[in-house]
């Protein structure tokens, strides 16, 4: 690091020019920052100031040393370049630029481990780092997204004024707050993806029910959906649901038709379940999520099985009414216990961590311009004024009262799902978490019985304090261990 006297007048610098990138200095700038812009490829900056040089205040520049010097001390520059080694190679070349107290935000959708950690290696060299989760696409980017930036306090305070300006507001509150020290904002980012995922294969098996057990089209579903998206699920996701379903391409017909039925990823959902392995929370709709997606990448081996295992007779029909109102409800149960998962998650996570998520706060930024965006997050919101230590969501009288009314629903559909080989893992797990949930007495009584057996773990036992071991194999007798 060096002293560099040199200091311009941008407010805020944009490294790494891609859609995302470019689409966050342009927010910034019509929000009335000037913005300094840096892209190793020297086309983008120019194709941005092309054609949007006129939305803003911009600094174009080609180097890092004249980018570093366009910016107003402290610096304040937020990096958007692929996750991963080009982060760590950025915060190298950064730094030898940078000055004490100056400030990186990297924006990407970076492993949080990672951000610890590069938090602790900038604190060292005297730089501010924040971790900051951004979510929304591109156009939320642009048009306004949700933030969750993790950090530095003292640096978030200066980023504050633009970044909430940045951000879309819901009902006058905007949706970015600080999250907590190190990791915490990608480490809520990486949730908030793994709940996307859950809503996402929830929204699937859904389709799956629709279309292979009463054979509806991507029209009507298009127009379900709709319908659903005017009652309690209403979300972005269900939003754009109905608009994949109702285009057509070329040819005229449906273009989800003609989607091959692969999904990709980019791995925030595997890290949500690893990190929920690692601290022994059961997220299992979010993990189910990773697990179908996976499963859908194997092509070639479903289409070998599927010549094996004949799929069991469906007496496709036209669907009543109320079994569509069914598939609703089971949605909406399935999904109050992906979020019920994904919020226990954070509370453990900030225990582990030593940091203070409040989670009403993170319900409130998830309101509006995240991909998750939904009617629903309210009602977490309200959960939490109601009770800031829930420890779990399907504790809350509104939930309870929620999935309640659609228990019956929600068995019915995945019976009728399981009988006619329809695979509804997100569903179905969802279904039974909250089964193994709500009861005070389960079977894993057993089970330690048979881990004294062979490995004299010990037992507790109900009536009598201590930890116990039977002599299974020798004369039966009980010893306190
Ligand atoms: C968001 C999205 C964004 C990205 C996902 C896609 O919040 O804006 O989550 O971060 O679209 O990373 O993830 P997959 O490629 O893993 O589906």
């Amino acid at each position: 690091m060096s002293d560099h006297a040199a200091a311009g007048t941008a407010e805020l610098g944009v490294l790494g020019l891609a859609v995302m990138g470019a689409n966050l200095a342009r927010n910034a700038a019509r929000k009335g920052f000037e913005v300094a812009l840096f892209n190793r490829n020297h086309e983008r900056t120019d194709k941005l100031m092309a054609e949007h040089g006129h939305e803003g205040k911009f600094v174009a520049t080609k180097s890092v040393a004249d980018f570093v010097a366009a910016l107003a001390k402290p610096r304040a520059i937020i990096i958007m370049v692929k996750a991963g080694k080009p982060v760590d190679d950025m915060i190298a070349e950064l730094s030898e630029h940078l000055d004490a107290e100056d400030i990186i935000i990297d924006g990407g959708n970076s492993l949080f481990t990672d951000t610890s950690r590069r938090f602790k290696e900038c604190q060292a060299k005297n730089i501010r780092f924040i971790g900051m989760g951004i979510s929304g696409g591109e156009e939320g980017a642009l048009e306004g997204p949700s933030m969750m930036p993790g950090g530095e306090r003292s640096a978030y305070d200066h980023i504050a004024p633009m970044v909430t300006k940045m951000a879309v507001t819901v009902e006058g509150t905007p949706c970015c707050t600080y999250i907590g020290t190190e990791g915490a904002g990608h480490y809520v980012k990486m949730v908030h993806n793994g709940i996307e995922y859950a809503d996402m294969q929830l929204i699937t098996e859904a389709y799956d029910m629709m279309k292979t057990l009463y054979g509806l089209d991507a029209a009507a579903m298009a127009e379900i959906f709709t319908e659903w998206k005017a009652g309690d699920l209403d979300s972005y996701l269900i939003e754009i649901t109905a608009a994949v379903l109702r285009k057509t391409d070329d040819t005229g017909k449906p273009l989800v038709d003609a989607i091959v039925d692969e999904a990709e990823q980019k791995g925030t959902g595997r890290w949500t379940a690893q990190s929920a392995l690692d601290l022994g929370v059961p997220v299992t709709a979010i993990t189910e999520a990773v697990y179908a997606r996976a499963l859908s990448g194997r092509r070639g081996m479903r289409g070998e099985a599927e010549k094996k295992y004949p799929h069991p007779a469906v007496a496709i029909r036209k669907p009543e009414k109320a079994e569509i109102d069914a598939i609703r409800d089971a949605l909406y149960a399935s999904k109050i216990v992906a979020y019920a998962q994904g919020f226990e998650q954070m509370t453990v996570a900030a225990q582990q961590f030593g940091w203070e998520l409040h989670l009403g706060e993170i319900s409130t930024i998830w309101r509006g311009g995240c991909i998750i965006r939904a009617r629903f997050l309210d009602r977490i919101k309200e959960a939490y004024d109601r009770d800031p230590k829930l420890s779990n969501l399907l504790l809350d009288d509104y939930f309870r009262d929620a999935v309640v009314k659609a228990e019956a629903a929600w068995r019915q559909v995945i019976v009728r799902a399981v009988q006619n080989g329809v695979a509804v893992p997100a569903f179905s797990s969802a279904l039974a978490y909250y089964d193994g949930l709500r009861r005070a007495r389960g079977p894993a009584n057993l089970l330690q019985g048979l881990r004294d057996y062979f490995g004299a773990h010990t037992y507790r036992r109900l009536d009598k304090d201590g930890s116990f071991h039977t002599r299974w194999s020798q004369d039966g007798s009980e010893i306190e261990a």
